[in-house]
């Protein structure tokens, strides 16, 4: 694992160092007005050529991991370093425009941290678990494609005066530029000079920034609001488009609680490619007003693992078609609370294993959601799917994450129940290892899913 080693202590001891031994260093403060003024405070701490990039988080854990996915992909194509934001595994945080989102964060986050009263403005970070990135995924494989970060030490404005001396006033101007961003839409990267602006694509974007000029500036900081939005970066280099397939695989949850405890889970539904998955998001904004939409697709997609592709291609007699349906209805009527639909369940699929004639309504299938009641909320899917399953359903293994698990909370002792912050991450790493799986539409949490379930069949595939 990468451990980044700049302390502010360290830092001076470099700082004069740097000031006797670095031409390179002496050349940059002489190109610097007022030069007896400010040596002190803002000498560039490090010789190195090293520059950086930076960014502020939002929105909810899996939209988080799409922002960081863009930003590293980012630093990657302009070499610079990424500063790296803790990662809020509370309730998600709203998207606000430069430089409201620095103001919430610099206001909020303190007052989480001393208990203070709740105030109006930060309604929204009133359940924000702040987690280092790499307590939660494993950031060694980005590393080892080539990949700077530095996990940041604060999210409050006066960040880069405190931890890197960079002076909070217009003599800042040659080492830091800080790029605003005014709608939800702003900013949009691109790989190739030329593409322009483009008004066809999804979340159309406000304005663009050409990479190729990114790599010439001199800053020392590059410093930017949101980096959300699955076409925030227009990638047409096919070796760019695999570096953000490859970083975006890489990312992965990787505490050792959600490993450990989606493995039993897993295990528990017969092991890995042994059931199909699903998830199904219905607890907030336009996901809520389409769950009736999600679901249907889900269940179409459901039906369609059908017997099309057997070896009576698809056709069943009468005396088959009878059967199931016994099995069906001997199945929903079994208590849904305890081992034993479950169990039956796994004997189905096992015997499928031989005759490939397996009813889709007899699928074992694991469904994430964000449903408080599964069961209830989903009823029509549960009656329909009588071998589908959900992490509630497993009251032990749930109270097993929440007694056993912890996460670091950067002293942000405000959650006392750190492992239910790891109930959603154990249930996407579980519905991973689906066989198929089933997602939904614009849901970021469904595309992490897709893309390790993609990445879980390359590799059974490769053995
Ligand atoms: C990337 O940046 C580093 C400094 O962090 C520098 O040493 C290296 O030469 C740069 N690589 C390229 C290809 O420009
Ligand atoms: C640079 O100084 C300006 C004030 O002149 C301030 O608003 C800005 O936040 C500073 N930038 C950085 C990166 O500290
Ligand atoms: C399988 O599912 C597809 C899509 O739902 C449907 O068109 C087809 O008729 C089904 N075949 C059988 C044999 O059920
Ligand atoms: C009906 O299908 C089942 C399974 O495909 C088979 O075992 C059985 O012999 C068939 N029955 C008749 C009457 O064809
Ligand atoms: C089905 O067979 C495969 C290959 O023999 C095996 O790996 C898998 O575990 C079996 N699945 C079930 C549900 O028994
Ligand atoms: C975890 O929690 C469960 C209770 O759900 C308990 O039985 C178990 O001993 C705990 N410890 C470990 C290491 O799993």
């Amino acid at each position: 694992m990468y451990h980044p080693t700049r302390t502010v202590k360290t830092w001076a001891v470099g700082i004069s160092v740097i000031f006797v031994c670095s031409l390179v260093s002496l050349m940059y403060v002489s190109q610097q007005s007022s030069i007896d003024i400010i040596t002190e405070q803002y000498i560039p701490q490090r010789d190195s050529d090293e520059k950086y990039i930076s960014f502020l988080p939002h929105s909810g854990l899996h939209n988080q991991l799409s922002s960081l996915t863009n930003a590293l992909v980012l630093a990657s194509l302009i070499n610079r370093t990424l500063i790296v934001p803790e990662l809020n595994l509370g309730s998600g945080t709203y998207w606000r425009y430069t430089p409201v989102l620095a103001d919430r964060l610099e206001i909020c986050l303190p007052r989480l941290l001393e208990h203070a009263p709740e105030s109006v403005e930060c309604w929204d970070y009133k359940k924000y678990v702040p987690v280092a990135v790499e307590s939660i995924v494993d950031l060694s494989e980005i590393h080892a494609l080539g990949i700077k970060t530095y996990q940041r030490e604060s999210l409050q404005r006066d960040y880069f005066q405190t931890y890197w001396s960079v002076p909070n006033d217009e003599r800042n101007r040659s080492l830091a530029i800080e790029y605003t961003d005014r709608v939800r839409y702003s900013y949009q990267f691109h790989d190739t000079l030329g593409l322009g602006k483009r008004a066809d694509m999804p979340g159309a974007y406000d304005s663009y920034i050409n990479i190729p000029d990114l790599i010439l500036r001199q800053e020392k900081f590059l410093v930017f609001n949101s980096m959300f939005g699955a076409n925030r970066l227009l990638l047409t280099k096919k070796k760019n488009i695999a570096l953000r397939r490859l970083v975006r695989n890489k990312l992965v949850f990787s505490h050792p609680d959600i490993l450990k405890y989606s493995k039993t889970l897993v295990d528990r539904l017969g092991g890995p490619g042994n059931f199909a998955s699903a998830h199904v998001r219905q607890g907030d904004g336009a996901f809520k007003a389409s769950v009736q939409d999600t679901m249907q697709e889900v269940r179409i997609a459901l039906e369609g693992t059908n017997r099309s592709k057997n070896k009576n291609g698809g056709s069943v007699n009468a005396t088959q078609a009878s059967e199931d349906q016994k099995l069906i209805q001997r199945l929903s009527k079994i208590p849904k609370k305890g081992l034993a639909l479950l169990d039956e369940c796994k004997r189905i699929q096992e015997t499928d294993n031989k005759t490939n004639n397996l009813h889709p309504r007899l699928r074992l299938i694991y469904m994430a959601t964000d449903a408080k009641k599964p069961r209830e909320r989903f009823d029509e899917l549960y009656n329909e799917f009588v071998c589908m399953f959900c992490l509630s359903d497993f009251p032990d293994i749930i109270s097993s994450v929440l007694l056993n698990s912890t996460v670091d909370t950067m002293g942000a002792g405000v959650y006392e129940n750190q492992g239910k912050l790891l109930l959603p991450p154990v249930d996407a790493s579980v519905a991973s290892f689906g066989s198929i799986f089933f997602g939904t539409h614009g849901s970021t949490f469904s595309s992490y899913i897709r893309n390790q379930n993609r990445l879980f069949h390359k590799l059974k595939k490769s053995g």
